[in-house]
């Protein structure tokens, strides 16, 4: 009788189907039911080009909330520049074949109208501070806007019990945490390990836009971060820097854009004071901007 039971609940559960919603009306009415079941909601907001480190957000959430919620929008308002949004990777049917595969339980994939409706005011006008215009702030001017209006509308819509975030993108990860508390907005953020091909290189969704050979010379970005926190000492930053950025320049292929050993909580300049510190980087390899990251401390 048991047995008879458990077989129909286990066989449901293994073919449990992958939803994909594409208004958000339909979306929130089916979260809401689950809901109230005391379902826990994990959401991982994606612009699709799925690789291993997008899985490896979604493997994160299945393992610790009940259902997970995947987005894939190519956001507008986070491109400073109309050619790279145009030229951004649009690869809906395979990143859905690669969802389903590590069975994600539900789909999120809006349209520019329904996640920006004229009749609602979706802008998010926050202070963060110095950690917007460092780094990718510096470079990439109302990039950070546009991510912090992005994921505070996905954070509305889905409302989510954790959200899951990479260490592959650590200044958005850090003006996203100080969103939610700005916000007082009730979810947890979770930060996931970057995911790195076997030569160490970051995985990334700009990676396919480099020959192979080019992916071997990228690697040496991780050797620098590698070295980096192998020589760490807290007293002894500028010169760890300086030596950093020596090697760094030292490939020929390679443009620097920026190297920093930052505070892990303000991104300015670490100092011996720094409580966790963070090595970051940007790196032009022909016309592909690559950025990493590794924690020191
Ligand atoms: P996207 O670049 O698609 O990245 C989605 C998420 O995957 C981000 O949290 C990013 O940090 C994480 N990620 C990317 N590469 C990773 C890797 N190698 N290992 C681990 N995690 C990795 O980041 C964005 O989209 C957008 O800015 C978004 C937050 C969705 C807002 O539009």
């Amino acid at each position: 009788m048991k047995i008879q039971t458990m077989f129909p609940l286990a066989f449901l559960i293994s073919n449990r189907k992958m939803l994909i919603f594409k208004t958000v009306e339909n979306l929130q009415n089916h979260i809401s039911q689950l809901r109230n079941k005391g379902k826990k909601i994990g959401f991982v907001p994606t612009m699709g080009a799925l690789h291993q480190g997008h899985l490896s957000l979604i493997q994160q959430s299945k393992q610790t909330t009940d259902i997970t919620v995947c987005s894939i929008f190519v956001n507008p308002t986070q491109f400073n520049d109309a050619k790279d949004l145009e030229k951004y990777p649009r690869t809906t049917e395979q990143d859905v074949d690669l969802l389903n595969s590590i069975k994600t339980d539900i789909i999120f994939l809006p349209s520019v109208e329904a996640v920006y409706p004229t009749n609602i005011d979706t802008s998010v006008n926050l202070d963060f501070g110095t950690l917007d215009k460092l780094m990718e702030g510096e470079h990439r001017p109302g990039h950070f806007a546009g991510v912090a209006q992005v994921v505070k509308r996905l954070l509305d819509i889905v409302q989510p019990d954790k959200l899951f975030m990479g260490q592959k993108d650590y200044q958005q990860f850090c003006i996203c945490r100080n969103m939610i508390e700005q916000l007082q907005l009730p979810v947890e953020i979770v930060m996931c390990p970057i995911v790195r091909a076997e030569s160490g290189l970051a995985m990334s969704s700009r990676n396919m836009r480099l020959s192979e050979s080019e992916k071997v010379v990228a690697a040496n970005i991780h050797r620098v971060l590698l070295a980096t926190k192998l020589n760490f000492d807290p007293t002894k930053i500028t010169e760890l820097k300086t030596n950093s950025v020596f090697a760094l320049n030292n490939i020929p292929e390679f443009r620097l854009d920026y190297f920093e050993i930052a505070d892990g909580q303000t991104l300015l300049p670490a100092t011996e004071r720094s409580e966790s510190v963070v090595a970051c980087t940007a790196v032009f390899l022909g016309e592909i901007r690559l950025i990493d990251n590794m924690i020191l401390l």
